[in-house]
């Protein structure tokens, strides 16, 4: 897949200086000062949220990034909008950038369908990601790393953990491109065969002991057993599961780094990846990566808008 500038839909086809300049960008946002500066960047824009999966954190998150920027925010509810009546998304968004809209925010279960949706992007529209089928989530890419070097944690050299249902992870696949490409030290991806992905689908070692990958690790990412995108019957018993792989803080404690740093995209599914107690464990950054995702967001509208220019 190729990214133009117009499109954010996989960090994977990113180099290095413009992961590196969407997360500067991001940090800023972070701050006040960058916030209440650009609070007009998007004044008189349509910023269209077009959600076909359920979520939380990143359509309110695109939302307050969008309305922070100054822009008007249009919410899809598919069950409610023309889908019901057959059709695409494509035939959506060309309808909506027909009304001038020229910002379009996508969360969809299907893989493949971003690269169709940019193939066929009306001129002078963005499109982003917000979560494609198991594919990729480059902003939950963006703001794992970001939040990882806010904790002052540079990437080249670090050994981090991603532990879970990988195999399903479009999360695990977003974080994992960034990275590989901002020069990580050491990946592990650690979970039951079943949940392992195919050899070299994801850059990283391999591993079923979970002892082990955490072993010496900086940053542990902890993922939830995507059931939405698999046969009720690969559902792995919980409590096996959480024996094997659950995490807790004598677990962490034990193997990882002592200031190891934790990170989960949520939702979480508290007793079974992750032991309730790791929720107010001060190296648990779910919080903060919820917060960091606004920031994220802001940026990459921002990067949009540097590429489509002013509205004319
Ligand atoms: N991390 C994430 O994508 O969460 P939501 O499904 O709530 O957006």
């Amino acid at each position: 897949m190729t990214e133009t500038p117009r499109s954010l839909t996989d960090l994977a086809t990113l180099d290095r200086a413009t992961l590196v300049r969407l997360l500067d960008s991001a940090e800023e946002f972070t701050g006040p000062e960058a916030a209440s500066a650009h609070r007009d960047l998007l004044a008189g824009e349509a910023v269209a949220l077009l959600f076909c999966e359920p979520s939380t954190r990143t359509h309110f998150s695109f939302e307050l990034a969008a309305k922070r920027l100054g822009a008007d925010v249009l919410s899809f509810h598919e069950a409610a909008s023309s889908h019901t009546k057959g059709e695409t998304l494509v035939e959506t968004i060309s309808t909506l950038a027909a009304m001038n809209v020229r910002y379009f925010v996508v969360r969809h279960a299907e893989d493949g369908i971003m690269a169709a949706l940019a193939a066929k992007l009306p001129p002078g529209t963005a499109l982003v990601s917000a979560g494609e089928g198991t594919l990729g989530h480059p902003t939950q890419g963006l703001l794992d790393v970001l939040t990882i070097r806010l904790h002052q944690r540079e990437i080249p050299g670090l050994t981090v953990a991603i532990v879970g249902d990988i195999a399903h992870s479009r999360v695990a696949r977003s974080a994992a491109a960034a990275l590989q490409t901002l020069g990580v030290g050491a990946l592990r991806l650690v979970g039951p065969e079943a949940f392992l992905p195919a050899p070299g689908q994801l850059p990283g070692t391999a591993m079923t002991d979970l002892d082990a990958g955490l072993e010496g690790a900086d940053v542990i990412m902890a993922l939830r057993i995507q059931r939405e995108r698999m046969e009720a019957s690969a559902l792995p018993d919980l409590d096996d599961y959480r024996r094997g792989y659950g995490l807790s803080i004598e677990r962490i404690e034990a193997h990882a780094k002592p200031d190891a740093l934790l990170l989960h995209p949520g939702p979480v599914n508290w007793g079974v990846e992750l032991a309730p107690e790791l929720a107010d464990w001060p190296r648990c950054l779910i919080r903060e990566q919820v917060r960091n995702g606004v920031a994220v967001r802001m940026a990459v509208l921002a990067r949009m808008h540097e590429t489509l220019g002013p509205h004319v």
